[in-house]
């Protein structure tokens, strides 16, 4: 569910970001982006209809479920997109959500690699197109930072309140999802399913409690931001901790 609407919403930016980019090379990453998005959230919104979810009900259920604090996190980045905000925006896209969406890919990836293969096969196909659409934020958008050192202090205030509703949408999820992670186990378990523990980031993700597997992946996302941003001369700033 909150992958469809993370989905949407870097369908909505990348779209956006085409008829804002000053250059002929960045709209056409940005329309080869774009098509990806769509495919994204094709793929992910078919996951739903098998997981059940009827057709005539796919809105109001993503409106229903779709977690508030990933809405607001969506809302800071396109907004700065309709502003017309080019430099803002793909900051925001392709290196706050992209890079978040990257992490948690790989953290599904690496817990439905046993249990799920087929789910696990399609998010590493999702996993390739973002890492590229990362690579494209960091190359394009540190010439046009320092072109506009200006625009600093304002795209640092952006990823930190997007950085802020991240994690409240990690706190959410997780403490929403903590019992049904517990079922997984207990059903792999009783099926044999062979436990090779897999390690990720450092955790044992057969054994780490849900906390320890949420604050693997906090630590993760922002670390990569701090990295990311710094290689376009942005200066990381952490966000406030949700309460
Ligand atoms: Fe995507
Ligand atoms: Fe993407």
């Amino acid at each position: 569910m909150q992958l469809v609407a993370g989905e949407r919403c870097a369908l909505a930016a990348s779209s956006g970001l085409v008829n804002l980019a000053p250059d002929y090379p960045s709209k056409h990453f940005l329309a080869t982006q774009t098509l990806d998005e769509a495919r994204h959230v094709e793929i992910f919104t078919q996951r739903l209809f098998d997981l059940g979810v009827a057709k005539e009900d796919l809105e109001s259920t993503i409106d229903r479920y779709a977690n508030p604090n990933l809405v607001k996190f969506a809302e800071v980045l396109l907004e700065k997109v309709s502003d017309g905000d080019f430099i803002a925006g793909v900051v925001g896209q392709n290196i706050v959500l992209e890079g978040m969406a990257f992490t948690v890919f790989e953290l599904l990836e690496a817990t439905s690699r046993d249990l799920n293969p087929k789910f696990a096969q399609t998010l590493s196909g999702t996993i390739a197109d973002e890492r590229r659409h990362v690579g494209f934020g960091e190359n394009r958008i540190g010439s046009l930072i320092s072109e506009h050192p200006e625009k600093k202090p304002e795209i640092e205030k952006m990823q930190q309140e997007m950085s802020y509703y991240m994690l409240a949408t990690f706190a959410d999820v997780f403490s929403a999802s903590g019992e049904s992670i517990d079922e997984g186990r207990k059903l792999a378990a009783q099926q044999g399913a062979d436990s090779l523990s897999t390690e990720w980031h450092g955790a044992d993700l057969e054994t780490a409690t849900i906390e320890e597997i949420e604050g693997v992946l906090a630590d993760t996302v922002l670390g990569e931001f701090k990295n990311r941003l710094g290689r376009i001369g942005i200066e990381y700033q952490s966000p406030s901790v949700p309460a």
